[in-house]
């Protein structure tokens, strides 16, 4: 199947992040054609199109658009998610940083869909030079009218504006991200059934629409040429393309578009194979995801079914290749060191569990485990599984306990020997 570029067919074309050069390519055609729809067929082509949230869940990104009150008399927002925090996933990044239109463009026509006047782009504060190029972008935007008083002459306003993040991994939950927004500490609010959606109630008590960075992206391009185009790609109930930020022991690691329900091996041939060692596991969405070993990989497609049936997550798109020289034990205790220092400390079962967690693993890596110590990290597991406020918590304990349930005899090594199963010079390390 090979690469399939939607989103990044022009991305290596020279000045492509300029308005001049974008609009060459059909760059604003979606936005152009939108403000000609009403609001509701801008909504039905995205509900053709099969589009799902590539920030994670994979949620129906129509619902979501129609679920906005757009006829009530009061504000709204739309706002992108530009966190990206998730370890192993760098997609938005150069999305924003190579083609800062194309995400404009989406947020305007999201924007124009729900008769929302106001946008936020919410950025990950590290993510300096993509903030320059959005900025850029939306400075240039204003210029040519697809910003705004009157969007592309339909009378629609749309503004738009970057607000940096401060490094907080939980600030991409959507409700933490909210509360950051309006100059509250960066923790999640209540959900269903205990407070309405962000659509009904959100920045500021008002409906507002929260996205992520690709799922706005893919919009100009379902507007452009049509919901049905964009459903021809893809499985039955995977439409479309999806970035991957492939790493670890590959040849060429980095961002690729493919058809969702591409086998997953196609995809590490694309980046190079696997170098240093055969393949030993995959994390295909993400840290968050359950890991899969070399040999449940085989045969895998990557799309939302088939790697849930596979027993993991297709996530954000963030695809770990390791290799055989790869300890599991000690990518774990990374992990879990990331969920611990990331936990907001809302809730007891992540801010407590997370932190005990991390401490074992200490414990294990320093040749001191207890034979007792798989069997309570599994109990602390399921202790904060679906105990938590957030999903923070439920993500701190997925990839641990698939880690344990795949590679037990791993763990078993470590802590008979006190030394690592694959030898002194096995990765990942930990400083
Ligand atoms: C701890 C945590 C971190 C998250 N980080 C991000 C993120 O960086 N970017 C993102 O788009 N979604 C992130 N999400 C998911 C968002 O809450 C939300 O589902 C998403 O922005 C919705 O956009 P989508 O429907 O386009 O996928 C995170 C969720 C959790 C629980
Ligand atoms: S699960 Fe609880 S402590 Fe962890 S990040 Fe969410 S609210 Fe905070």
């Amino acid at each position: 199947m090979g690469e399939l570029r939607v989103l990044f067919e022009h991305r290596d074309v020279p000045g492509i992040e300029r308005m001049d050069v974008y609009e060459s390519v059909g760059g604003y055609q979606g936005l152009a054609r939108a403000v000609t729809m009403s609001r509701a067929d801008v909504i039905g082509e995205v509900k053709t199109s099969g589009l799902r949230g590539r920030g994670g869940a994979g949620f129906p990104t129509w619902i979501k658009w129609s679920g906005i009150p757009a006829d009530q008399p009061t504000e709204r927002y739309v706002v992108c998610n530009a966190d990206e925090g998730e370890p192993g996933t760098f997609k938005d990044r150069e999305l924003m940083l190579r083609l800062p239109h194309m995400v404009v463009e989406g947020l305007a026509i999201a924007g124009y869909a729900t008769n929302s006047s106001t946008g936020y782009i919410y950025i990950r504060g590290e993510f300096l030079e993509s903030a320059r190029a959005v900025r850029r972008a939306i400075d240039e935007a204003y210029a040519r009218g697809y910003l705004g008083e009157s969007v592309c002459g339909s009378g629609h306003r749309f503004d738009l504006h970057v607000h940096m993040g401060a490094g907080s991994y939980e600030c991409g939950e959507e409700t933490a991200l909210m509360s950051s927004l309006m100059g509250e500490r960066g923790q999640p609010r209540a959900k269903p059934p205990h407070a309405p959606l962000p659509v009904i109630s959100g920045l500021w008590q008002r409906p507002t629409l929260i996205n992520n960075v690709e799922t706005y992206a893919t919009v100009p391009h379902i507007l452009a040429r049509g919901g049905a185009w964009y459903a021809s790609m893809g499985t039955e109930r995977s439409k479309g393309t999806k970035l991957f930020s492939v790493s670890g022991h590959v040849a060429k690691p980095g961002n690729y578009e493919i058809e969702l329900g591409t086998p997953l091996e196609e995809l590490i041939a694309l980046a190079g194979g696997v170098v240093g060692g055969d393949l030993k596991a995959v994390i295909p969405g993400g840290s968050s995801v359950p890991i899969l070993t070399a040999e449940q990989c085989r045969g895998v497609k990557l799309d939302y079914e088939s790697c849930m049936a596979a027993g993991t997550m297709l996530g954000s798109g963030g695809f770990m290749a390791f290799n055989d020289r790869t300890d599991i034990v000690k990518l774990m205790h990374v992990t879990a060191r990331f969920y611990a220092h990331e936990s907001c400390g809302k809730c007891t079962p992540c801010r407590e569990g997370t932190r005990w967690m991390y401490r074992i693993f200490q414990r294990i890596t320093a040749g001191q485990g207890r034979p007792e110590d798989v069997d309570l990290l599994l109990s602390i597991c399921n202790n904060i599984d679906g105990r938590s406020y957030c999903p923070l918590g439920d993500a701190a304990s997925w990839p641990i306990r698939a880690s344990i349930q795949r590679f037990r005899e791993e763990y078993d090594y470590w802590i008979e020997h006190g030394r690592s199963p694959v030898g002194d010079d096995s990765v990942p390390g930990i400083g």
